[in-house]
Parts: structure tokens; sequence; C-alpha cells
């Protein structure tokens, strides 16, 4: 069986994390007087911490000092981990376990392909780290998505080429560097919102063994 490399979004694809980042970011924003709403949330998804905030006060029309800046990131994370810090295996989406045990029945490496910073700490509490054979996430990259380094990262760690490298991902900016990467993008969330990747499932139960083979012999 020919060999492809399975690389993973996290939040928002493996975890339903990005309703916590979404929580963080509008309590951030309203604190400082800034509405906040979801179609502004999705253009924050797979966005980094520093560039979410940028966004945030550039639709605020707010400008602050350096150290604020800081402040203020290390409020949100203080807020984003009092919710990691409830999760547990509950929290996997549903059929991501039976994907990723039949990529590992098929001998297909599996990476993680995060912005996040507080990837390594959400793969341990929902008890999934073991399944990656590689894990590149926001401490390992120095350009975020719509930028392909994190998934060109994952795709040499794991050996593959990019064109034999298939991304899961729910955000525009991640679908986009996947693409940009010459990678197989597919979108988990909505058509409307990620029709520019090459296919769209609303989640993992869409998802077919018989579609995951299909990308394997391709
Ligand atoms: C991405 C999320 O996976 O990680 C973004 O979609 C988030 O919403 C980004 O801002 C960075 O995450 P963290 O955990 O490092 O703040
Ligand atoms: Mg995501």
């Amino acid at each position: 069986m020919k060999k492809k490399g399975f690389i993973f979004d996290l939040d928002g694809v493996i975890v339903d994390t990005a309703k916590y980042h979404f929580l963080a970011w509008k309590k951030l924003a309203n604190s400082l007087e800034i509405d906040f709403t979801e179609e502004e949330n999705e253009q924050l998804k797979g966005v980094s911490r520093v560039r979410s905030l940028e966004k945030i006060l550039s639709w605020g029309n707010k400008t602050i000092s350096e150290d604020r800046f800081k402040e203020l990131m290390a409020e949100k994370n203080e807020d984003y981990l009092s919710h990691i810090s409830k999760m547990d295996e509950n929290e996997i989406l549903p059929d991501v376990p039976r994907v990723l045990h039949l990529l590992k029945e098929l001998q297909q490496p599996i990476s993680l392909g995060s912005a996040s910073k507080n990837a390594r700490t959400i793969l341990e509490r929902v008890n999934l780290k073991s399944h990656f054979n590689a894990i590149v996430d926001g401490n390992d990259v120095s350009k975020a998505k719509p930028d392909p380094e994190v998934f060109l990262i994952a795709a040499k760690l794991l050996d593959i080429n990019p064109e034999d490298c298939i991304v899961f991902e729910d955000s525009v900016a991640g679908v986009e560097a996947a693409n940009v990467a010459n990678m197989i993008s597919i979108g988990i969330g909505s058509e409307a919102v990620l029709g520019h990747a090459q296919h769209v499932f609303r989640d993992f139960t869409e998802i077919s063994n018989e579609f995951i083979k299909s990308l394997i012999e391709k």
C-alpha cells in the first residue's frame, strides 16, 4: 500500500477548542469595549495568538503599548487555559478516533499541524498524543497560516513529499496554507466558509473509510 502523510489541524478538527478560543477572545475584546462577532471569529481561526490580538485591536481602532499587548496576550491565554484544564477524552470530535485508528491500521504516517502553542498540552489532556508520528505546533514555526510553513515542516518530519500529504483543516487560513503547500486540502466545516478546499465535510462522521482509502491509492 502507498504511503501518504496525513496532517491534522488541532483546534476545531480534533477537538472543539475553537469555542474556547472564541469565548476567551470575546471576553477580552468586550473588556476593551470592542465588539466581537462570530464572523470576525471565523477570521481568527488558524491564526496565531499575536496576529489574532492585532486583528481585534484593529477592528476596534485601538492602539496600545507593547507591554499592554503582552499583558492582554497572557490574559487571553490564562482564560483559555482555564477552559482547557477541564478537558478530557469526551471532547474529541466525533469519529476522529475511528479515522486515526484506520490510518494506523493502514500504516499511514500522521502529524499534527497546529498554530497553537498549547497543542501538546491539549493532546495530552485528551490522551491522543501517542497517535502522532510527528507534532508541529505554534512553538515550531516562525510564520503563521496561511503561510504553509507548519505543514511543510510536518511533511519533512514524516518524510513524505508535500504533494503526497493530506491536510484536515477547519480554518480559511489553514485550507489556504495547505493549498499553497501543494497538499490535498480537506475542509472540516461548512462549504460556504471552506469552499476553497478540495473536499469539504461537515465533520468526520461524513468521512468514510473508503474515502480515506481512496486518498491513499491516488
Ligand atoms: C489555532 C486556533 O489553532 O491556534 C486559533 O485556531 C489560535 O484560534 C491559534 O489563536 C493559537 O493558539 P494558542 O493556543 O497558541 O493561543
Ligand atoms: Mg483549526
